[in-house]
């Protein structure tokens, strides 16, 4: 029997990639960034099932030229770049890469969190550049964390994780905002579920964990960084689109808020002149949350699962569409 046709849109750890090459007729693309949508068109034409990052628009222009195609495997625990409608419409199962990089992702939140607050990256830039004369007692004094307000704006998997971390190691006060409640983290953090406004009025930190969505896109605007506390540091590992990013150069410039600490911006890379990139109360990491060792090999390790499953007519490991399971594509 012929082996199903992939496309893999980028090299990946070899625990996952060497399974697909060996099941299937996969060609991987060889580039450091990612295929243009017109190639990643040609190379979708006769596949049964892609593997892609978040770097890869899968919109309807990209599925009407993929006839054959059952199943997208998102290398990524978002999947905002997916047009997951229209692919069930077409009977496409989508997957993604949840559990596996839960504690990676809130470990990068508090290490945003420290960095912003303690002022880590603005003193050690000074400490290379040969500035550091001597102990200053009003140099680079930030915020203290033990006791603080922590606000935690989408109190999923990872914004639990994040909680943790927050109330088991500083004894932070946790609140929250999502659409809906979490008992777990009622009964195990004491967190309140708390409106927008009030979250954002009474935390001395607020971390970002919600998945960018029509309804989420801006939500951190203006409006939303004047009502933070002044001494306010702002974490953000979701997406960059959940934020206005001239409100927030804004509200850094003008000390509406204290510090930020950035994994993801909007566009992703930012534009060589984005003022985030120079702020001295900014720090910004190019998307890295997810890259540990265990979680990246997690990561490819479902991404084979969903597409190996997928191309196999089977159900999905970690299924963002599993409602299109009675007309899928077989
Ligand atoms: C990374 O941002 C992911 O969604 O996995």
């Amino acid at each position: 029997m012929a082996r199903p046709r992939v496309f893999v849109t980028r090299r990946i750890p070899q625990v996952g990639l060497a399974r697909i090459c060996e099941a299937c007729d996969a060609e991987v693309w060889p580039g450091e960034l990612p295929p243009p949508p017109e190639a990643l068109r040609e190379k979708a034409r006769d596949c049964e099932g892609l593997l892609t990052l978040l770097t890869d628009r899968v919109d309807a222009a990209l599925l009407d030229a993929a006839p054959r195609l059952k199943v997208v495997s998102n290398f990524a625990v978002g999947y905002n770049n997916i047009d997951v409608a229209e692919a069930t419409r077409r009977g496409i199962c989508i997957g993604n890469t949840p559990d596996v990089l839960t504690e990676a992702t809130a470990d990068m939140a508090l290490a945003l969190l420290l960095a912003a607050a303690r002022r880590i990256v603005e003193s050690a830039d000074h400490a290379r550049a040969g500035l550091w004369k001597t102990w200053q007692p009003l140099g680079f004094i930030g915020q203290d964390l033990c006791g603080k307000t922590v606000g935690v704006v989408g109190m999923g998997r990872i914004g639990f994780s994040f909680a943790r971390r927050c109330r088991r190691a500083w004894e932070m006060r946790v609140l929250y905002h999502d659409v809906r409640p979490n008992p777990r983290a009622e009964a195990e953090l004491d967190a309140s579920l708390v409106s927008f406004d009030e979250l954002l009025a009474e935390s001395d930190f607020v971390s970002l964990h919600a998945d960018l969505n029509p309804g989420t896109r801006h939500m951190f605007d203006a409006a939303a960084f004047r009502k933070m506390k002044r001494t306010a540091v702002f974490v953000n590992t979701a997406r960059g689109g959940l934020v206005v990013q001239q409100d927030l150069v804004q509200a850094l410039r003008e000390g509406w808020i204290f510090a930020a600490g950035l994994d993801v911006t909007d566009p992703e890379p930012p534009a060589a002149d984005e003022p985030l990139l120079r702020l001295a109360n900014c720090v910004v990491a190019p998307h890295i949350a997810s890259a540990t060792v265990s979680s990246r090999n997690g990561m490819a390790e479902i991404a084979a699962d969903n597409l190996l499953t997928g191309v196999a007519g089977k159900p999905l490991r970690a299924w963002v569409n599993p409602e299109v399971a009675p007309r899928r594509r077989l």
